[in-house]
């Protein structure tokens, strides 16, 4: 037998027992005649003895291990004579009388203890050494207390598993596909699928009314902390619903994992902020509302005085930055340097100082008068003591700046605590997007998403202003799950494929499939799809959702651990009629 217990499992109640425990060696402290090990497994720590009464085979044979070396023990549970109550089995430590050693373990490339000297790149090569780590598995416990919790929810309200193919066909649509060459059908190839949104909407045709699916997706586009190029969606769609069937359906998901995951219960109903005033207020279609700190637009009042930097723009707005105006030159400084960087992209930063003595001192000084400022700090609700820091510029950049001026400052007042939860949805979102590049409209959520009922006539006039029956789930600013309301209608459909520029031809040939589907008594249908691995980060506390996938790839789509992607045999290539071009240097 290779244990009786875990590593994290004996307290001062298995006093005098003799037990036996297997795992992998953390540390081995040398004091005097006695040795500590203390021995991990993925439940926990506990600490080993070897005394003055330790045999001096055994004795020999414990100067041979070493760090990671696995080892089975058989020992009697002592009590602690200093106890170290951080740790659960902290109370106790085994005094061993047998030791075999199951495994040799070569020297780590980095330390496997909550604080490591490995980098990154080091611990991405060696990740199953990192998941050895106790802070990097506690992640993927909660990721795997999440998706049980959500399973548990949906099968209680009817929902029915079902898996979709992962070989798919290529759409344009979107962010770019994986493609995957076919070697039975020379020439042709499959794609990943970037979420399977027509066949659920095909499983509501087929009558599955209430449909969930924990799913991989697969999409080739620029990396970042909350984006991998697979990752995992929490995939639902329901038949017979409108958008409040469907909100009310998975804020009820949403709250019941805020209770049994993180203890929280929401009474009120969460917020819902139209699209417009996402960008109006926040400057954000996923806006944090941990903390206030709106935009107040200030164009009107603020142009006409000479500054010729306002008088030429299209918006000029500003944050109140509450308790601030003590702010150095220093602070100020690194403000404006914030604002500049190209990824914000604001050309400067003008400030308003609302002494405590009512008096104004602002970097635009010259230009407006005490009075002017005391409207501008009117307008944005300041008072004594308050900072009010302005952007000026074309309406779409300024207020985009603004929203990463206010995280900024949220940051640094420390106004984003990452234990406070602020979900919210953001619902009305613009049916299409304009692209200049190409000169045509895209979908704003998928060609598949609804246009609200009042603005259907829209389509031949102003399609630009049809707002869509389509809806964001955002917490702490994070973009948790994203939806719609489903075109269940064909010619609705051809409508708009048509807006999209997408011809009867290209749209038979791309999703003819679901045109016909259509033809044989779609039901009214919608659902919504949420980021797993993003939740499970918000949950977490953590930026990075790296942490909760057990073998992630790094920024460049890499996985460093197995090297792929990598290069395949010709034989490979020539199976699949495939001859690579030449690359240039
Ligand atoms: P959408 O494209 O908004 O909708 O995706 C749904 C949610 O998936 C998460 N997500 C990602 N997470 C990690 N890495 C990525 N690269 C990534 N891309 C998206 C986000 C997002 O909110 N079929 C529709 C849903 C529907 O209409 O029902 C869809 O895929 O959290």
């Amino acid at each position: 037998m290779y244990r009786t217990h875990t590593c994290g499992e004996l307290r001062i109640s298995n006093i005098n027992q003799e037990v036996t425990l297997s795992g992998w060696i953390q540390t081995i402290r040398n004091l005097g005649g006695m040795t500590f090990i203390t021995l991990r497994d993925r439940y926990g720590l506990t600490q080993l003895v070897f005394d003055e009464n330790t045999s001096d085979d055994l004795k020999s044979e414990v100067t041979k291990l070493g760090r990671e070396y696995v080892i089975k023990v058989a020992g009697k549970v002592i009590e602690r004579s200093s106890k170290n109550l951080k740790m659960p089995t902290g109370e106790i430590e085994i005094i061993v009388n047998e030791l075999v050693v199951l495994n040799k373990s070569e020297i780590p490339p980095f330390t496997i203890e909550d604080e490591t000297d490995g980098g990154e790149e080091l611990r991405m090569k060696y990740r199953y050494l990192d998941l050895r780590r106790n802070p990097v598995r506690e992640s993927l416990k909660l990721r795997h207390k999440i998706g049980q919790e959500i399973r548990k929810f949906l099968d209680s309200k009817d929902f029915m598993e079902i898996e979709t193919p992962y070989l798919i066909k290529s759409s344009p649509e979107g962010a770019r596909d994986f493609i995957v060459p076919s070697r039975m059908n020379p020439g042709e190839f499959y794609a990943l699928p970037q979420s399977p949104q027509t066949f659920k909407q095909l499983l509501m045709v087929s009558g599955f009314d209430k449909y969930f699916q924990i799913v991989k997706c697969f999409r080739d586009e620029d990396l970042r902390a909350d984006r991998q190029p697979e990752f995992t969606q929490i995939d639902c769609e329901m038949s017979f619903v409108d958008q409040e069937d469907i909100l009310n359906t998975f804020e009820g998901l949403a709250k019941y994992l805020f209770s049994e995951i993180k203890g929280l219960n929401f009474e009120e109903k969460f917020p819902r902020i139209t699209y417009d005033d996402a960008m109006k207020f926040y400057g954000s279609d996923k806006p944090d509302m941990r903390f206030d700190m709106k935009f107040k637009e200030i164009t009107e009042i603020a142009q006409g005085k000479g500054f010729t930097v306002f008088d030429s723009v299209e918006y000029i707005g500003g944050i109140c930055a509450k308790k601030c105006a003590e702010y150095s030159r220093k602070q100020l400084d690194a403000l404006t340097d914030f604002v500049r960087k190209p990824q914000v992209g604001a050309n400067g930063l003008v400030y308003v100082k609302y002494n405590a003595d009512g008096t104004f001192k602002s970097s635009v000084d010259k230009f407006f008068s005490q009075d002017d400022l005391k409207i501008w700090a009117e307008a944005m609700n300041a008072v004594p003591g308050d900072l009010l820091l302005v952007l000026a510029g074309n309406r779409d950049k300024t207020q985009s700046a603004l929203n990463d001026l206010r995280l900024e400052m949220g940051d640094r007042l420390g106004l984003r605590d990452k234990d406070k939860f602020a979900p919210c949805w953001v619902v009305d979102f613009p049916l299409l997007e304009w692209n200049e590049d190409d000169k045509r409209f895209y979908a704003m959520h998928h060609p598949f998403t609804s246009p609200k009922v009042e603005d259907v006539s829209l389509f031949d006039t102003d399609p630009g202003k049809m707002r869509a029956n389509a809806y964001d789930f955002v917490i702490n600013g994070v973009e948790i799950g994203g939806g719609s309301i489903r075109i269940f209608d064909a010619e609705l459909q051809q409508k708009m494929f048509a807006a999209l520029g997408i011809l009867k031809e290209e749209a038979e040939e791309k999703f003819g499939f679901l045109l016909d589907a259509f033809k044989f008594g779609a039901p009214p249908h919608g659902g919504i799809a949420f980021g797993f691995d993003r939740w499970c980060s918000v949950f977490g506390g953590s930026e990075s959702i790296r942490d909760y996938i057990a073998f992630p790839k790094n920024n460049s789509g890499r996985d460093v651990m197995i090297n792929s992607p990598s290069k395949v045999e010709t034989k490979q290539l020539d199976e699949l009629m495939l001859k690579l071009k030449e690359q240039k240097e």
